[in-house]
């Protein structure tokens, strides 16, 4: 779609992530308008590989807004999930530990899918393809984001009301928050994953967690035909280093328990590697602009919380938006930070806690190690242990 000259919108959004999706169908649902401007293209967003894991409430947010008929067609339901470690399978029953919560595993680029299609099916505005986007004006009451249609074409401005910034980690939209006035925390983890899809049937019927003297691996799953499957491996490696037998001989030694379950292989047809880190910017907030998703924190993938944690901030923020547009408090607007950043450094917590219990440090000591594998076996021996465990997995309450 083309924007035309001197339009204006309440709120522009910078990027169609996860958090710019959501937070556009939730400023709907209260009849506040928005523009998304997104730098790639749709074809490009919707064949992203990321997250796979939906906390329960985004699932039951995704029905109440009428968006989860694929997700209930087509996704995977799991009462609990298996660690693996010490050659032993151990499984925790997330279901019965949360009073019937599951693991729903239901792709990221899936539920982009469903969303940018149901926007623009509702008239919504969403611009593929913008570039130099620039957020201005964010200490005035007239904020503005200047941008370009396409790659040769004019500079234009969206004026607004407020901007929201879903552009990720590596978006402008965290670096126009002037840096005397954040403070950013961070660790970067000495390893990586290595994601395959392989086109095989599923080996397993729930997520596996591997701890093992080789390091990490996690099996999971897209479909009945497609499996995605993740080892640890050193964040600098040459995704060309890793043949297939190479991936697979090292799925099957980290995740392979003795009890004679074997994974089921295939070819695989999309592979690369990704580095970790935490990382936490506060405040998510500088005048008429606000940071959501992976552009204010970044969470290591093991706990399966950063699709989760975006959408997170962006409930919190269209609900301060229409308490805003419809009463006049800023309260709501006021305390965004304080909101999410307490669940943002919960999940933080507890993505940290499973990234570090499960993966092998390679500078550890066998001391360290040995700690490990005891917290893991006083997980899976204590309930109270595991509650703690699901609790944090499913999702903690949004309300
Ligand atoms: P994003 O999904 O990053 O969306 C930001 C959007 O903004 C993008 O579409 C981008 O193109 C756009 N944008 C950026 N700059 C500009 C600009 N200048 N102008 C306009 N648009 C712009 N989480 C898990 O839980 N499990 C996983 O297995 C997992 N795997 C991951 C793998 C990778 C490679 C990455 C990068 C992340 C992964 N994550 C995973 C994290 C999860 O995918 C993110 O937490 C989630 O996508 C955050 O959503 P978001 O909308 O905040 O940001
Ligand atoms: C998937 C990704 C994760 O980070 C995780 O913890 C579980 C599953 C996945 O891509 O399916």
């Amino acid at each position: 779609m083309y924007l035309a000259k001197g339009v204006r919108t309440q709120v522009a959004i910078v990027g169609a992530g996860p958090a710019g999706l959501f937070l556009a169908h939730l400023l709907h649902r209260q009849g506040i308008e928005s523009v998304i401007l997104e730098q790639r293209s749709r074809a490009e967003i919707e064949g992203t590989i990321r997250a796979g894991v939906l906390e329960h409430w985004v699932v039951d947010l995704m029905n109440d807004m009428g968006l989860g008929d694929r997700l209930m067609r087509e996704g995977h339901f799991h009462s609990g999930i298996t660690l693996r470690f010490g050659r032993r399978s151990h499984h925790i029953d997330m279901s019965e530990l949360t009073g019937g919560k599951r693991v729903t595993v239901y792709a990221q680029h899936e539920v982009i899918r469903d969303l940018v299609a149901a926007r623009l099916e509702d008239g919504g505005r969403i611009l593929f393809g913008v570039s130099d986007v620039d957020v201005r004006d964010i200490d005035c009451a007239a904020p503005r984001v200047l941008f370009r249609q396409s790659p040769d074409g004019p500079m234009e401005e969206l004026p607004c009301d407020f901007i929201a910034g879903c552009d990720g980690f590596h978006g402008p939209s965290r670096q126009a928050i002037p840096a005397a006035c954040r403070r950013e925390y961070q660790i970067t983890y000495p390893f990586g994953w290595l994601g395959i899809l392989a086109e095989a049937p599923p080996s397993h019927p729930e997520l596996i967690y591997a701890n093992h003297e080789r390091g990490f691996a996690l099996l999971s799953t897209r479909s009945p035909e497609v499996q995605r499957l993740y080892i640890q491996c050193d964040p600098r490696d040459d995704i060309a280093n890793w043949s297939d037998d190479r991936i697979w001989s090292e799925l099957h030694r980290r995740l392979e328990d003795g009890s004679g379950w074997t994974l089921t292989e295939g070819p695989v047809f999309q592979k690369g590697i990704i580095g970790m880190r935490s990382f936490v910017c506060e405040p998510m907030r500088h005048g008429r602009l606000f940071i959501a998703g992976d552009a204010a924190h970044i969470v290591p993938p093991t706990g399966a919380k950063g699709l989760n944690l975006a959408v997170a901030d962006v409930l919190v923020l269209s609900r301060a938006m229409a308490a805003y547009y419809s009463t006049g408090s800023s309260d709501g607007l006021d305390g965004y930070c304080a909101t999410c950043l307490a669940r943002i450094w919960k999940a933080e917590r507890f993505s940290w806690h499973m990234t570090t219990m499960l993966h092998r440090n390679p500078g550890e000591s066998a001391f360290e190690q040995r700690l490990h594998l005891a917290e893991l076996d006083h997980l899976v021996h204590s309930r109270a242990a595991m509650a703690a465990l699901a609790e944090n997995y499913v999702g903690l309450p949004m309300e």
